[in-house]
């Protein structure tokens, strides 16, 4: 097979898009996906301050390197779950890359901090760890880069993430998520920061590949708690659709922001008040983190205070 752009030798074969590409074309293919959703959403440009939220993991890390090649001097944010073994590789590989590059990290340790770490959290409050852990995302992204006057926070979330849960949202009827569910979020108050996915458009494999080809070291295996998980469920029954119907995917998540996303604007938008505890916008007396918060220290021994900032 030869690249569509140079007839050379392909690297990387695109089904979907009936191309394929060598090394060096698919690196541009993947950066100008990247920049042109960052320009039909207006994501950020130039000026603006972005805080990558990094995992360790494929995505992030591709992301963190597309910005930084593409001359945003882009921060990145790695929080430090306490989930075994996975979470030391993490730090270290999301770290790693940080003094590669020269970037500035800036690492938050869920349990010097917050007094738990995510199983800790769980056993407490009897709940699957991912809910615990997807609640301390959500606040801790938009809470560091609020406090940090950061003017957006950017996550690696794929079109492969982006197509489970809207399977999952459209299963269940989901309608709050599914008016939320967007490649940008805008900061609707001024409590909150803007929140956007730049790889939308891009699959788990092709990230993977441009990984591969770039030379980015990552964390392969996935957080043990995911076994099981509806989220891989969906991404395999999606990934069997688009083995018999390649585009499958896309046309999914792209008809949905196409189509019905515009539908759903209309609908009357909650309103805000702040947090009695935290101050953080929430839709009652105290935010969900800061009750999640509560229970949790009445169990655990008091946190620290700093995080810690590096290059
Ligand atoms: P997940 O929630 O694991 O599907 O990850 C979705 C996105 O959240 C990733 O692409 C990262 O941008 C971000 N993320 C996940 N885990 C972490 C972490 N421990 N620290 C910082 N960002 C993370
Ligand atoms: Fe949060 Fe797995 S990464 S529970
Ligand atoms: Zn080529
Ligand atoms: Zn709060």
């Amino acid at each position: 097979m030869r690249c569509l752009k140079c007839r050379q030798k392909a690297a990387v074969e695109l089904r979907r898009h009936n191309s394929a590409f060598c090394s060096p074309h698919y690196l541009d293919f993947v950066a100008t996906q990247m920049a042109r959703n960052v320009k039909r959403h207006r994501m950020f440009g130039p000026q603006d301050r972005v805080l990558v939220a990094v995992s360790g993991g494929k995505d992030s890390l591709a992301l963190w390197d597309l910005l930084l090649e593409a001359g945003y001097p882009a921060s990145g944010l790695h929080l430090r779950l306490g989930i075994g073994d996975y979470s030391l590789r993490s730090a270290q590989t999301t770290r790693a890359f940080a003094d590669d590059r020269g970037a500035q990290l800036i690492e938050f340790d869920l349990e010097s901090e917050m007094g738990f770490t995510v199983p800790k959290l769980s056993n407490i409050l009897k709940r699957p760890p991912c809910s615990g852990c997807g609640l301390n995302k959500r606040y801790l992204f938009n809470k560091i880069a609020l406090d940090r006057g950061f003017d957006v926070v950017a996550t690696g979330h794929n079109l492969d993430d982006e197509a489970a849960t809207l399977m999952g949202n459209v299963l269940h009827w989901q309608t709050d998520p599914l008016r939320r569910q967007s490649p940008a979020l805008a900061a609707s108050h001024p409590g909150l920061v803007k929140k956007v996915k730049p790889l939308y458009t891009l699959t788990e494999r092709e990230m993977a590949s441009y990984c591969l080809l770039k030379g980015i070291d990552y964390v392969m295996e996935e957080c043990p708690n995911a076994t099981g998980a509806r989220s891989i469920l969906y991404k395999d029954a999606l990934n069997r659709i688009e083995a018999q119907s390649p585009g499958s995917k896309q046309q999914f998540f792209q008809g949905f922001l196409d189509r019905l996303k515009p539908l759903l604007q209309g609908e009357a938008a909650v309103e805000l008040r702040e947090c009695a505890l935290c101050g953080q916008p929430t839709t009652g007396e105290t935010c969900a983190f800061c009750r999640m918060r509560e229970r949790a220290e009445k169990h655990s021994p008091k946190p620290g205070t700093t995080s810690k900032v590096r290059g």
